[in-house]
C-alpha cells in the first residue's frame, strides 16, 4: 500500500475540497448572472419588437430599425427565401437559403408560431461566428421577421469574467496550499524529528535526548520519550554491570584458589628462614620485606574471595544501630588519628530486622574506609540513618576530595581504582551486598567537597 505523510493526509483532502469549491462557486455565480442578464435582455428585446410590431415601424426600410435599435433585421418570404437583410457579412455558405433556413429553424419556428398562436418566438443562434439572439415574428403572406440582437460583447465579457475568476481561485489555491503546507510542516517537523530519535535509540544510541522544539502534546510525547530512553539507559548500564560483577566474580574466586596456596607455602617457608640464627642484617630486613609484601598480595586475595563468596544471605534480626556502631567503635582510633571528627545521628525509631550483620558490616567498613582515605588531612564523617517508607537509609557524608563526573560513572566496576596500593574491589563488594538485600547504592560527590554514599535495602521483618 502506498505511504503517503502525516502532512499530505492533513493537507491534501482540504487543499482539494477548496479548489472544488473555489473553482466552482465563481463558475456557477457567473452562470447565473449571466441567465439573469439573458433574461433581462430578452424582456428588453421582446419590448422593442412590440412597439415596432404596435407602432407599425415594422413597415419602415428595415436600415431605419437597425440605426435606431443597434439590432439586425432580416425577412424571410413564404418559401424561405431570404427578402431584405441587414446583416451583409455572412459567409458565402450561409447565404444559401436552405442552409440560412437550417440554421435559424425557420420551419420549426413557422410551425410552432401559427400552432402556438404565440406572435413571437425567442432562439440564441451563431451566423458569421457571432452569437445572436433572435426574435421571430410572423407577419402577414406566411412571412417571417426576425430580429437578431447581437450577443457577442456578452459572450465576451462573460468569457472574460469567467477567467479573472478562475485565475483569482487558481492564486487563491496556490497560497492556501502554501500556507497549509507551512502548517503541516510546522506540525510534521517534530514528528519525523521524534521519529528520527526513535530509529537512533533502537540503534542502541542512548546517549542523546530528542530536542523539545513545541510545548504541545508532541512536546510532552517528547519529554516522556526522552525520560523512557534515560530509563533504558539506567537500566541497560544496571544490566552490563550485573554482567561484569558476575564475571568478575567468577575469575576472581579461580585467581583466589590459585594464588592463595602458593602464597601460603611462601609466608611459611619465609618465617622458618627468619628464624635462623645466621642471617645478616641485610638478608632479615630482605625477609620481612618479602613477608610484608606476601601480606598484601593476601589482603588482595582475601578481597577477591570476599567478592567471589557465593550469593546466600544469612538473614537474622539485628539492631542496625549496633552493627554500625561495632565497626565505628573498632575503626574509631584510626579516625582520630587521621583528624577525622566522627558525628553519628541513628534514627530511635528503626526497630529490629533482618539482613546478614557480617555482610553489611564488611560493605559499611569498606564505605568509611574509603572516606577515611579521601581525608588524609583529617575532616568529618557524619554517619545517619532513617526509615524512607519501607527502607531503612544508611548516609555517609564526608569532607573529602571528592570524585570527579568522569570517575563516578565507574565506581562500581571491579578493580577501578584511583589509589596507589587500592584492589577496586571495595565499591563492588558494597554494591554486591546492597544487591544481595535487595537494596541499592547511590554516590553523590563534589570535587574538593566531599562525598555522600547512601544505602538503603528493605525493611525485612
Ligand atoms: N569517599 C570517597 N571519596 C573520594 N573518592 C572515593 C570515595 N570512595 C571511593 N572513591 C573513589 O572510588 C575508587 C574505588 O573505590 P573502591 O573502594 O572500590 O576501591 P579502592 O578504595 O580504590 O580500593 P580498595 O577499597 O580495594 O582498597 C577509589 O579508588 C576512589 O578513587
Ligand atoms: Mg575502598
Amino acid at each position: 500500500m502506498r505511504r503517503y505523510s502525516i502532512q499530505t493526509k492533513i493537507v491534501l483532502p482540504f487543499l482539494l475540497l477548496f479548489a472544488l469549491v473555489s473553482i466552482f462557486v465563481p463558475l456557477i455565480t457567473v452562470e447565473l448572472f449571466a441567465w439573469k442578464y439573458d433574461e433581462q435582455f430578452t424582456r428588453e428585446t421582446q419590448g422593442w419588437l412590440n412597439v415596432i410590431i404596435e407602432t407599425g415601424f415594422i413597415r419602415e426600410p428595415i436600415e431605419n430599425i437597425k440605426q435606431a435599435y443597434s439590432v439586425e433585421v432580416m425577412i424571410f418570404g413564404k418559401d424561405y427565401t431570404l427578402n431584405a437583410s441587414t446583416l451583409t457579412t455572412l459567409p458565402d455558405v450561409e447565404h444559401n437559403r436552405t442552409y440560412l433556413a437550417e440554421k435559424l429553424h425557420l420551419a420549426q419556428i413557422k410551425q410552432n408560431l401559427e400552432s402556438a398562436g404565440e406572435s413571437h418566438i425567442t432562439r440564441d443562434v451563431t451566423l458569421g461566428g457571432k452569437p445572436y439572439k433572435v426574435f421571430y415574428h410572423i407577419m402577414p403572406l406566411g412571412r417571417l421577421y426576425c430580429m437578431l440582437r447581437p450577443m457577442e460583447q456578452i459572450a465576451e465579457a462573460r468569457r472574460t469574467l469567467t477567467l479573472y475568476m478562475l485565475g483569482l481561485a487558481i492564486l487563491v489555491i496556490g497560497l492556501v496550499a502554501f500556507i497549509s503546507h507551512r502548517i503541516g510542516k510546522n506540525l510534521t517537523e517534530p514528528i519525523k524529528d521524534l521519529v528520527g530519535f526513535t530509529e537512533q535509540v533502537a540503534d542502541g544510541n542512548l546517549d542523546d535526548q530528542c530536542e523539545i522544539k513545541t510545548q504541545d502534546e508532541i512536546g510532552d510525547l517528547t519529554i516522556a520519550f526522552n525520560q523512557m530512553t534515560q530509563e533504558l539507559k539506567q537500566s541497560r548500564n544496571k544490566l552490563i554491570q550485573a554482567e561484569r560483577l558476575a564475571t568478575a566474580g567468577k575469575m576472581s574466586a579461580s585467581f583466589a584458589h590459585e594464588i592463595r596456596n602458593p602464597l601460603s607455602s611462601m609466608r611459611m617457608l619465609s618465617q622458618m628462614l627468619l628464624q635462623k640464627p645466621e642471617l645478616t642484617d641485610d638478608q632479615t630486613k630482605s625477609l620481612q620485606y618479602i613477608l610484608e609484601e606476601i601480606g598484601r598480595i593476601d589482603t588482595i586475595v582475601k578481597g577477591l574471595m570476599d567478592f567471589a563468596r557465593p550469593a546466600s544471605l544469612n538473614l537474622n534480626s539485628h539492631s542496625l544501630d549496633t552493627t554500625l556502631q561495632s565497626v565505628l567503635s573498632l575503626m574509631e582510633a584510626n579516625l582520630t588519628h587521621h583528624q577525622i571528627r566522627l558525628v553519628i545521628d541513628f534514627s530511635p525509631n528503626i526497630p529490629e530486622f533482618n539482613f546478614d550483620a557480617d555482610k553489611l558490616k564488611q560493605a559499611f567498613m569498606n564505605i568509611v574506609l574509603n572516606a577515611m582515605e579521601a581525608m588524609p588531612q583529617g575532616g568529618t564523617l557524619t554517619v545517619s540513618t532513617f526509615q524512607q517508607e519501607d527502607n531503612v537509609c544508611i548516609r555517609l557524608t564526608d569532607t573529602g576530595v571528592g570524585i570527579s563526573a568522569e570517575d563516578i560513572e565507574h565506581l562500581f566496576e571491579p578493580f577501578f581504582t584511583r589509589k596507589d596500593k587500592g584492589t577496586g574491589l571495595g565499591l563492588a563488594n558494597v554494591k554486591r551486598v546492597l544487591d544481595e538485600h535487595g537494596g541499592t547504592v547511590e554516590i553523590e560527590s563534589t570535587l574538593g567537597e566531599g562525598t555522600t554514599v547512601m544505602l538503603c535495602f528493605p525493611l525485612r521483618k
